[in-house]
């Protein structure tokens, strides 16, 4: 096989033929390190198959975390690489011991290595979960060989590290968390995985772009991306598959952060409008989708007077500059809610990233400058547009009919929607001014 030596940037992972002593890509000094390029094998030519003589595919791994196993589409391939990413604290380290807890139970035991945390933390956290601590094999480590021997010596089912941001590769120079470092161990970990069937789930922080190497850089490399979403302060979380390549990624898994960790929500619904208080200005549900299943959340605006020049804009679970785009659209088209101090938050912690919330928004805001609250059967989905114009959205019959089995009573839709559900009145609404109206938190001209 032909070698040649490549150099590669140890702060950005740019590669080159030649020695730099300046990255040309992100222009830092002295960061090439050497790099073995085994590109350029003979040339043998490939077996071809029908690909029917493939093999069915083998049992999957039961994490026994149903809403774990449903987002990857029915438990853990044997032989696959999967990539959990989240911020620091949303959870990352709990629902992956709950998992190797699971797997235990079902009979595939897995092994989880941590070079974050000492063995003694990791096994106060399993006490705080009820989880057996006995059966559990779990390792402290950020040495990347001793890792890959470990594991190959027990044969687990799974081999979870976390996180793959603090592993190191003594035959690498750049410290742990760089992007060669990164790329190299987490490409060593899926060569395992194919050759051994040991599947291997590593953990990716998140990483404010540029400072060290982010999850980015890493899916390609794997067959899934998992990521755990959730404000740190709120008790919901939000697993959704970013990536997926043996299942869909259109599932989502909904859990709440207990004092006995993740626990799965099978009514998130149910769950978003268990706090709701009848009756308030402000507040409106707004069906959303969440992956493939229709969740109802709760949109609350609190317009407040205020004297400064530039009033306050607050958005918690919704994009700030949609948020500054409906103000706008609502002042031209609805009333001057831009003279207000505007906060808005999707109730529960949750994020809301569907421009079909826009309506929902937008009536909240319009009902507590108003001080008229909206009928507390309401639910309410569109897309505004620039002109104060409803625009239809993906997915209505599902989410008229979750609003449907909630108790709801009546959905404003934009016009045009095919919607085909009994039990509710369904309500199309052309521009803002009108669904204002219709909301009854605007009086009628
Ligand atoms: P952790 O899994 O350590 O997050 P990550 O690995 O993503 O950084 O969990 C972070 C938070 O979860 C921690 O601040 C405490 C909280 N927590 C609970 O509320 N209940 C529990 O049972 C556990 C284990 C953690
Ligand atoms: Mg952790």
């Amino acid at each position: 096989m032909k070698t040649s030596t490549i150099y590669s940037c140890a702060g950005c992972g740019h590669s080159s033929a030649r020695w730099f002593g300046r990255c040309s890509r992100c222009g830092s000094w002295d960061s090439a390190g050497v790099e073995t390029d085994r590109s350029g094998a003979a040339s043998d030519t490939l077996e071809i198959a029908g690909l029917d003589s493939a093999g069915g595919p083998a049992p999957r791994f039961i994490t026994d975390v149903p809403e774990l196993d449903r987002v990857l589409g029915g438990g853990v391939v044997p032989g696959s690489v999967v990539l959990l990413s989240g911020d620091p604290g949303v959870g990352k380290s709990t629902l992956v011991l709950q998992m190797v807890d699971g797997l235990l139970a079902s009979g595939a035991p897995g092994l989880l290595i941590s070079g974050e945390e000492s063995l003694e933390q990791i096994s106060i956290r399993a006490r705080r979960l009820g989880v057996d601590a006995k059966g559990l094999r779990a390792a402290a480590s950020d040495s990347l060989p001793a890792i890959l021997a470990t594991a190959a010596r027990e044969r687990p089912s799974v081999l979870v590290v976390d996180s793959i941001q603090t592993l190191r590769d003594p035959q690498h120079d750049p410290p742990p968390g760089s992007v060669v470092q990164v790329r190299e161990c987490a490409a060593a970990l899926a060569r395992f995985a194919k050759a051994s069937g040991t599947a291997v789930v590593m953990i990716g922080h998140v990483t404010k772009e540029g400072t060290v190497a982010g999850p980015r850089t890493l899916e390609h490399l794997v067959d899934a991306v998992l990521s755990l979403e959730g404000e740190r302060s709120g008790t919901f979380r939000l697993l959704r598959a970013l990536k997926n390549r043996f299942g869909s990624c259109d599932e989502a898994g909904v859990f709440i952060m207990e004092a006995r960790g993740l626990q799965g929500v099978e009514d998130p619904s149910a769950m978003f409008l268990a706090d709701r208080l009848a009756g308030v200005p402000g507040s409106i549900v707004f069906p959303g989708i969440e992956g493939a299943r229709p969740v109802l959340i709760e949109v609350q605006a609190l317009l407040a007077s205020t004297n400064l020049a530039q009033p306050r804009r607050v958005a918690i679970g919704c994009d700030a500059r949609r948020l500054a785009l409906l103000v706008a659209v609502t002042t031209q088209r609805v009333g001057p809610v831009a003279d207000r101090d505007v906060f808005v938050a999707a109730a529960g912690g949750l994020q809301i990233r569907e421009p079909a919330a826009d309506l929902a928004l937008c009536l909240a805001m319009v009902s507590s400058y108003a001080d008229r609250a909206i009928g507390d059967g309401t639910v309410a989905v569109g897309e505004v547009g620039l002109a104060g114009e409803i625009r239809r959205v993906p997915g209505i019959q599902r989410r008229v009919s979750e609003a449907r089995r909630l108790g709801f009573t009546r959905a404003l839709v934009p016009r045009g929607s095919t919607v085909d559900v009994a039990g509710i009145d369904v309500d199309e609404v052309t521009d803002l001014a009108e669904a204002c109206r219709r909301a009854g938190c605007l009086p009628a001209p």
